[in-house]
């Protein structure tokens, strides 16, 4: 499997299926892509806040990818015209040869339409796509992340480490311990100035306390 940073939290992994996860592209200050250069066939989104769903509804109708999020965002996706799979916590769907299972996350979220806005909840992902991905999506630390890890044994997880909306380097840490995944990758830092986080802090007291961390440059790719 390749895992490819696009900054932020939004990634593209290349396993059984191409998938982007958190398409966050245009109004990403760190992301140099278009949007029309992204070629997946999954679009897989954590929660509706403008970061995360990003330019997800426009990449899978380019693409005809299939797009999953949960239920209600899976909803709004189906009425702009996308293929869309909608999951719930706990559940999951196989689309193509990749399986994507939901997990919670403990955050806000929201999606603007017509300067209104609806509440969603925030999600965690699972993706299965011959090696298994968690993407923590917008969360703070909750204990649970022993049963995130116990049930899907992730061989990556990626984790928020900016602060002020998600967990800091702090609580990403004690993360780390709870979800024992094989490489663990910080993400949601250093996009904007409110989330900056120290990612070599992160990496020196993981790996003192023998947890691999790979530090990725926005557009770097790397294989697992
Ligand atoms: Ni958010
Ligand atoms: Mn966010």
């Amino acid at each position: 499997m390749k895992l490819r940073w696009l900054g932020h939290s939004c990634f593209i992994i290349e396993g059984d299926d191409r998938i982007i996860v958190d398409p966050f592209i245009n109004g990403n200050p760190v992301c140099n892509l278009k949007t029309d250069e992204v070629k997946v066939d999954i679009v897989a989104v954590t929660h509706g806040h403008s970061d995360h769903l990003g330019d997800g509804i426009e990449i899978a109708k380019r693409n005809n990818a299939v797009f999953v999020a949960i239920h209600e965002i899976a909803q709004y996706a189906s009425g702009k015209g996308v293929t869309a799979e909608g999951i719930n916590m706990g559940g999951g769907v196989k689309v193509k040869n990749t399986e994507i299972f939901m997990t919670p996350a403990w955050h806000s979220s929201g999606l603007d339409e017509t300067n209104f806005v609806v509440s969603t909840s925030p999600a965690g992902l699972i993706i299965k796509s011959g090696k298994t991905v968690y993407h923590a999506g917008d969360t703070c630390l909750f204990s649970d992340m022993k049963l995130i890890g116990e049930i899907y044994e992730p061989d990556v997880a990626l984790l928020p480490i900016g602060g002020r909306y998600t967990m800091d380097v702090k609580q990403a840490l004690m993360a780390v311990e709870l979800i024992k995944a094989d490489l663990n990758i910080p993400m949601h830092y250093n996009t904007f100035d409110l989330i900056k986080a120290d990612a070599n802090e992160f990496k020196r007291i993981a790996e003192g306390k023998g947890f691999r961390v790979a530090l990725l440059e926005v557009n770097e790719e790397i294989e697992i």
